[in-house]
C-alpha cells in the first residue's frame, strides 16, 4: 500500500558522501560528492557503466562499507559509522546465494529465525512471502530443483521477509535470460507496489532503468551526473555522457545564430535556422558552435523542398518495428534516423537524397 503522504517523505538522505579505497599513492576515489534524497516508497535506480561505483554506493547504504566523508540518514536517523544490523535495510545480490541444503521455505524463513522470531510468526510470514512471489507449490523443493528465475523469486522473498523499510537490489536480473528478465521486471514492479517498500535498484541497462523506475540517478566515475524521472534523463540530458549512455543519439556541432528566452537558434547544415532548448544557466556565445543533441526518432523524412536539412542515405537496416537509416548530412556529419514502420514501406536506397524535418522541441544544447 502506498499512500501519498508516505511517498512524499524522505527515506534516505545522503549529503557530501565520498568513499576512498586504499591510502597514499594507492588511494582510489570510488564515490565523490554524492548528494541524494530518496523518497519513501520510491522505485529508485542507480544507472551507470561497470566500475562507476553503483555497488559501492549500495554497500555504503547497506552498511557493509563505511563512507570516508559525509552523512547518510535513513528514515531521519544518522547511520554513517554504524553496521548493517543498525539499519532497516536488506539486500538482494546478483548471485542469489541461496542455501543449497535448505528448502525454499527454510531459505525464506532463515533471516526471521536468526532474528529470534517465534516459530509461528516465521511460518506465517514465510507463507505470506511464498504467496507474494507465487512459489507456494515449490515450498519444499531445494534450490537445485527450481529454475534460475524461481531462485531469484526465493531470494527476493527471503530479503522481503523481515519487512525492511528499504530493499537494495544489485543487478538482480543480470543472470537471467532476456525473456525471464522481462518477466521478472514486471514482478519486481508488482512486488514493490504491493509492499510499498522503497526499492533501490542497480543496473547498467538503460532500458531496464527507463521502464522500471520512478527516478533514475545516472552515474559515471563515482559521481551522479544527473538525477530525474526517466522522461527527464531521456529527453533532457544535461551532459554528453548522459545523452550517449541512454539511448541512441545524434550529436551535431552547430553555430549559434541568435538567442531568445530559454533557447538558442542554431544554423543547421544547409543554412536553415531552428530553435534548440538550452540547459538552465547556460548562455552560449553567438557565432560559436555548441553541441546539440537530437534523438533518432525525433526526425522525420520529408520531401526535400519541405525539409529543414537534407542527407544522403548511406545504409538502412530493417529492425521490424522500425528502420534505422544512416545518413551523411550536407556538411559531412553523420546522422541516424529511426523510421517507425507503421506502413509497409520500401527501405531507402543508398545514395538517395532525403529531406529531414525535426520534431518541435527536439533539439537540445548540451552543457558538454
Ligand atoms: N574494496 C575495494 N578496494 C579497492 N577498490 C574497490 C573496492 N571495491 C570497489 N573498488 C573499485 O571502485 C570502483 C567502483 O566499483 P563498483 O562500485 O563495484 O562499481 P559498479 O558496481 O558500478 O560496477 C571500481 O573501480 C572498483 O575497482
Ligand atoms: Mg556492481
Amino acid at each position: 500500500m502506498k499512500d501519498q503522504t508516505a511517498r512524499d517523505s524522505v527515506e534516505i538522505e545522503i549529503t557530501g558522501l565520498s568513499k576512498v579505497f586504499g591510502q597514499g599513492a594507492a588511494a582510489f576515489s570510488a564515490l565523490s560528492d554524492i548528494d541524494l534524497t530518496i523518497r519513501t516508497g520510491e522505485f529508485f535506480t542507480l544507472l551507470g557503466p561497470s566500475g562507476c561505483g553503483k555497488t559501492t554506493l549500495l554497500r555504503v547504504i547497506a552498511g557493509f562499507e563505511q563512507p570516508s566523508t559525509g552523512s547518510l540518514r535513513i528514515n531521519g536517523r544518522e547511520v554513517a559509522g554504524k553496521g548493517p544490523n543498525a539499519r532497516p535495510v536488506n539486500t538482494v545480490f546478483q548471485n542469489y546465494a541461496l542455501f543449497p541444503h535448505m528448502s525454499v521455505a527454510d531459505n525464506i524463513g532463515f533471516g526471521l529465525k536468526m532474528l529470534g522470531k517465534p516459530r509461528a510468526e516465521v511460518a506465517a510470514t514465510t507463507a505470506d512471502m511464498l504467496r507474494l512471489v507465487k512459489m507456494e507449490e515449490m515450498a519444499e523443493r531445494k534450490p537445485a530443483q527450481i529454475s534460475g528465475g524461481q531462485q531469484q523469486r526465493v531470494a527476493l522473498a527471503r530479503a522481503l521477509a523481515p519487512r525492511p523499510r528499504v530493499l537494495l537490489l544489485d543487478e538482480p536480473l543480470s543472470a537471467l535470460d532476456l525473456k525471464l528478465r522481462k518477466e521478472m521486471q514486471g514482478e519486481l514492479k508488482r512486488l514493490q507496489a504491493e509492499t510499498g517498500i522503497t526499492f533501490i535498484f542497480v543496473t547498467h541497462d538503460q532500458e531496464e532503468a527507463l521502464t522500471m523506475s520512478d527516478r533514475v540517478a545516472v552515474m559515471s566515475a563515482g559521481r551522479i551526473l544527473q538525477l530525474g524521472s526517466p522522461h527527464e534523463i531521456y529527453h533532457a540530458p544535461r551532459e554528453r555522457f548522459v545523452a550517449d549512455f541512454i539511448g541512441d543519439t545524434n550529436f551535431m556541432e552547430l553555430p549559434v545564430a541568435r538567442l531568445e528566452k530559454g533557447g538558442a537558434f542554431v544554423t543547421l547544415p544547409g543554412g536553415s535556422e531552428t530553435r534548440a532548448e538550452l540547459p538552465e544557466g547556460l548562455t552560449p556565445v553567438i557565432g560559436e558552435k555548441v553541441t546539440v543533441v537530437i534523438r533518432p526518432e525525433q526526425v522525420q523524412m520529408a520531401p526535400p523542398d519541405a525539409a529543414e536539412m537534407t542527407g544522403t542515405v548511406e545504409s538502412a537496416t530493417f529492425f521490424g518495428t522500425d528502420t534505422h537509416v544512416h545518413l551523411r548530412l550536407s556538411d559531412g556529419q553523420g546522422f541516424i534516423l529511426r523510421r517507425q514502420n507503421s506502413a509497409r514501406t520500401e527501405e531507402p536506397a543508398p545514395g538517395a537524397v532525403m529531406g529531414l524535418k525535426l520534431s518541435p522541441g527536439a533539439l537540445r544544447v548540451l552543457r558538454d
